[in-house]
């Protein structure tokens, strides 16, 4: 496999990934309504809301990692968030399995799992890939609705997609805003203090790419530490003191569990704020 066409190769994460898989030997397309600034990523400029179009930029390609969409609520009004995400998602997967792409993987959230646990708490920590998906705002639902669809196209066509449930993205220069997180617990507490470093969501996504998945699979993509300088489990207990608290999170831990990703990938995150800044 040698063809990537990444969607949304301009933005923040998809930035990262083509840098990535270029680095491995992969023949990188970056497809984006926005062309991309970097002179050494050229893009093919496509609205993926217009099948037509999804269908030939991908025509020819090995296999996708479709990474484009309004990436958090509040950028554009809730129902377009949704259509365009949904619209895409179903653009790209109904194209990628016709025209028999090896692979489909693709940028879900952790945002679908019950963010900002304000209305509901966690049912459990750290959060995995069982813990009930419980989407509390349009852009986490439209999420939802890609995993529901990458479900019954991975039944019904054979090819294997993976769902990535990233955390927050960040790049290093964002590491700067850390310390106002760090007297106020609750500040952060809408994730659980996740984070991960887009250069790690780069990791993540070539292993899913190249590990032998079947089916539809999904996978939380953080840090393997937390934002903050309490413990995990100092910070559970402030917060969330009628939260399960699992057994085994040692020290700075994330909450958001990598364990899957760990075993089924070799995900190994390799980047985190404590690097940066001092602790
Ligand atoms: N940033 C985060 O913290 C975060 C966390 C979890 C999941 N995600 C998901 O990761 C992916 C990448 O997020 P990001 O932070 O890099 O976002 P970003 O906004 O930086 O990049 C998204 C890219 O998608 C492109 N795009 C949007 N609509 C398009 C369309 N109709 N056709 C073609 N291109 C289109 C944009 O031009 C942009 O370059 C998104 O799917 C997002 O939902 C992001």
């Amino acid at each position: 496999m040698t063809s990537i066409v990444v969607t949304g190769g301009s933005g923040k994460a998809g930035r990262a990934v083509v840098a990535e898989f270029a680095q491995h030997g992969y023949d990188v397309v970056n497809v984006d309504v926005a062309a991309s600034r970097d002179p050494d990523s050229p893009t093919v400029v496509a609205d993926l809301t217009d099948l037509g179009q999804v269908y030939d930029v991908l025509h020819g390609a090995d296999a996708v990692v479709h990474l484009a969409a309004i990436p958090a609520p509040n950028v554009l009004p809730d129902g377009e968030t949704f259509r365009i995400n949904t619209t895409s998602a179903y653009n790209v997967f109904a194209a990628s399995t016709k025209l028999g792409l090896s692979k489909v993987v693709w940028a879900s959230s952790e945002t679908l799992i019950g963010i900002p646990f304000e209305r509901e708490q966690p049912r459990y920590a750290p959060i995995d890939e069982e813990h009930p998906r419980l989407p509390e705002f349009h852009y986490a639902l439209s999420k939802l609705a890609g995993e529901v669809m990458a479900d019954q196209f991975a039944r019904w066509s054979g090819t294997p997609f993976v769902s990535l449930r990233y955390s927050n993205v960040m790049e290093p220069h964002d590491y700067n805003r850390f310390p106002s997180f760090w007297d106020d617990p609750t500040v952060r507490a809408w994730n659980l203090w996740g984070y991960v470093d887009a250069r790690d969501v780069a990791q993540a996504t070539r292993l899913a790419l190249e590990a032998e998945t079947t089916g539809h699979e999904a996978f939380l993509v953080a840090a393997a530490d937390t934002c903050m300088k309490q413990t995990s489990s100092e910070l559970m207990a402030k917060v969330f003191p009628d939260v399960e608290l699992r057994d085994g999170v040692a020290g700075h831990e994330t909450l958001l569990s990598i364990s899957k990703a760990r075993g089924l990938l070799g995900y190994d995150p390799r980047f985190s704020w404590r690097d940066h800044l001092p602790t």
